[in-house]
């Protein structure tokens, strides 16, 4: 899909500041720094519409994109960094349940997980709760310019069978770097959008 405009709608520390127009979206989720808010940017062609930081926690609120005056991309702050309070780790779970459970609009979840590792009990945690409400997942490999090519099928066959990733989900290499798997994605993105 070309990009005509990209806009920050709002950062919304709860539910009741949630964009009311009935428009179709598509949510991020991943632990922290793992690259959400790049894939974001990478897929819309803005270098950093959606923050992004070298340090964890960049992204604090649900912060929703308006694309093309179509669709929304919701970028949601990350999971499993270590230096988190009690109290902030409450506040996201409750900031995700409030999104994930009732957002009516939500048509796909972009799990965004780093293909040079085995995905962790949170990403595995992470899939199994986006499952349960039963909105199809993306699980993009992101990183994919950091390994090299003969360690491709080994890596995504490691990331299928720990997330045991259903037959219904896809499963994309991609680069926030390269731009390598855009394509692919924003093919999913627009069948679920049913755009
Ligand atoms: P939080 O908002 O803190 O949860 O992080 P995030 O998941 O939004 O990560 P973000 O997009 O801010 O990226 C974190 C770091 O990873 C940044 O330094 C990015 O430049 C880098 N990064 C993201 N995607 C890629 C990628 O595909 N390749 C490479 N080489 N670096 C990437
Ligand atoms: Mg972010």
């Amino acid at each position: 899909m070309k990009v005509n405009s990209a806009d920050i709608v709002i950062s919304a520390a709860s539910q009741k500041q949630y964009p009311k127009a009935p428009i179709p979206e598509i949510a991020l989720a991943g632990r922290s720094n793992v690259g959400k808010s790049s894939f974001i940017n990478k897929m819309i062609q803005r270098k950093n519409l959606a923050r992004t930081s070298s340090k964890p926690g960049k992204t604090q609120t649900l912060n929703f994109y308006i694309i093309n005056d179509l669709f929304h991309f919701v970028d949601v702050p990350g999971y499993g960094y270590a230096k988190v309070s009690k109290t902030e780790r409450a506040k996201w779970g409750k900031m995700m349940e409030e999104y994930f459970a009732e957002r009516e609009q939500l048509r796909a979840t972009a799990l965004i997980i780093d293909v040079r590792h085995k995905p962790s009990e949170d990403d595995r945690v992470m899939y199994d709760y986006l499952k349960h409400f039963d909105v199809p997942v993306m699980v993009i490999a992101t990183k994919l310019d950091k390994i090299k090519k003969g360690q491709r099928a080994k890596q995504l066959k490691l990331v299928r069978e720990t997330l045991e990733i259903e037959d219904e989900d896809a499963l994309i290499p991609f680069s926030s770097e390269t731009g390598e798997g855009k394509d692919v994605a924003w093919k999913t993105m627009l069948s679920h959008l049913q755009l």
